[in-house]
């Protein structure tokens, strides 16, 4: 077998990052309220996105609990979770004091499953926040109805989903708010950071004023950011409301607007390595690879695979120096934070089974959309002569 073809980490950093990164040291404007680096990345992004409103903050978790404040979710509300997602999604609920109820997903998308979502639904629901999971669009379309019927507000965690798709249309514009994440490990990243979007305007300005201490920054700072003039000359310092110091720095905003430029070509290769990876293992026996459904196109924030035995195939992998990881260890009614509450572990099968029967290949350092093709072809070849040594009931025992 050959060498492993090398790795590509990420993030990819280019001299045009470095030179966006240098212009705001020159510029010598590091924060603030309407900082100039800050406000073209809302800009931006809300372009990119096709939608009204953008506020840039300092992680996906403060974007997600924006978006809860904004919806005026309160201790005794209810928000239904999936059982199987990274913890903030949850988290961001209990920061606003309401109760996450957990709801299972669907083993093809990784995503919230609408049945499970409208079996959990109570009279105390307010909410919901589908996930994208692992840049795979969820059954946002049917989520979406059965909310509306129910008058739930939908709240997209589309943070490792950025420019992924249904019928053509970009995730994140599907629910009345959605949050993304800008942390490293993400297609689209500055290190740490967060984005949240938004068509409706009232939600969009409690969520400003969330965003910084209760303040409503129009009141005392109407005007364009002028790098001269002194930044607390015209600041109201009159928090109207309970808010957080969730702001973005400059220095990562302006990392991000230029990891921004290529995020599409990224994605498009993590679409191209997609293909060559399930096509490789397509017909390989007690393998499933991630599929997308029905006009939904994933952006493979990660490529996770379905493997009865999964241990053994992960260690007979990682021997070969390949990457494998298993990311989540635990649904997230098992972690220690939930079962301490109460919450029941036993009720979510299809969380339970992803958590024990599957895996990721490439990792956080080096994810799948920035590597190369023979490193994907080289996979798919390790993968397959180790599936001639074992046959699919004991996989690589
Ligand atoms: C699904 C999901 N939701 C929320 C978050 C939180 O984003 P951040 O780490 O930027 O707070 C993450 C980040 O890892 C995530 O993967």
């Amino acid at each position: 077998m050959m060498a492993t073809p090398k790795y590509q980490a990420w993030p990819v950093i280019t001299d045009a990052d470095k030179q966006a990164v240098m212009a705001v040291l020159e510029r010598g404007v590091l924060s603030g309220p309407l900082s100039p680096e800050v406000t073209a990345l809302e800009r931006e992004f809300a372009d990119y996105l096709g939608v009204k409103y953008c506020l840039a903050t300092n992680s996906g978790t403060a974007a997600l609990h924006m978006a809860l404040a904004a919806l005026e979710i309160k201790p005794g509300d209810e928000v239904v979770v999936p059982a199987f997602t990274f913890v903030a999604t949850a988290m961001a609920v209990l920061q606003q004091g309401a109760t996450p109820i957990f709801a299972d997903i669907e083993l093809e998308s990784f995503g919230l499953d609408p049945e499970s979502f409208e079996r959990a639904i109570t009279p105390k629901t307010k909410a919901v926040i589908p996930v994208h999971l692992h840049g795979m669009p969820c059954d946002i379309e049917k989520i979406n109805q059965i909310a509306k019927a129910h008058n739930i507000s939908v709240i997209e965690d589309a943070c490792q989903a950025p420019g992924a798709t249904c019928q053509d249309q970009k995730v994140g514009t599907f629910g009345k708010l959605a949050a993304f994440s800008l942390q490293s490990s993400k297609n689209l990243a500055c290190g740490e950071g967060g984005l949240l979007v938004t068509n409706d305007e009232s939600c969009y300005k409690r969520a400003a004023q969330f965003r910084m201490f209760g303040e409503n920054i129009e009141m005392g700072d109407k005007n364009a950011y002028d790098p001269k003039r002194p930044l607390d000359l015209k600041r109201s310092y009159d928090s109207v409301g309970i808010g957080y110091m969730y702001r973005m720095q400059e220095l990562s905003a302006a990392l991000a607007r230029s990891q921004l430029k290529r995020l599409d070509d990224w994605n498009a290769n993590g679409q191209r390595n997609a293909q060559i990876l399930n096509e490789g293992l397509k017909d390989l026996p007690g393998w499933i690879a991630p599929k997308e459904l029905d006009g939904r196109k994933s952006v493979y924030h990660k490529y996770r695979v379905q493997v009865s035995e999964r241990d053994a195939v992960m260690a007979k992998l990682q021997e070969a120096g390949l990457e494998a990881v298993q990311w989540q260890t635990k649904i997230l009614p098992a972690q220690t934070v939930f079962k301490n509450m109460g919450y029941s572990q036993d009720v979510y099968p299809n969380a339970q089974e992803l958590i024990d029967k599957s895996f990721c290949l490439f990792s956080h350092t080096h994810p799948v959309w920035a590597q190369s093709v023979e490193l994907c072809e080289h996979y798919v070849d390790v993968i397959r002569a180790a599936g001639q040594t074992c046959d699919s009931k004991s996989a690589c025992a």
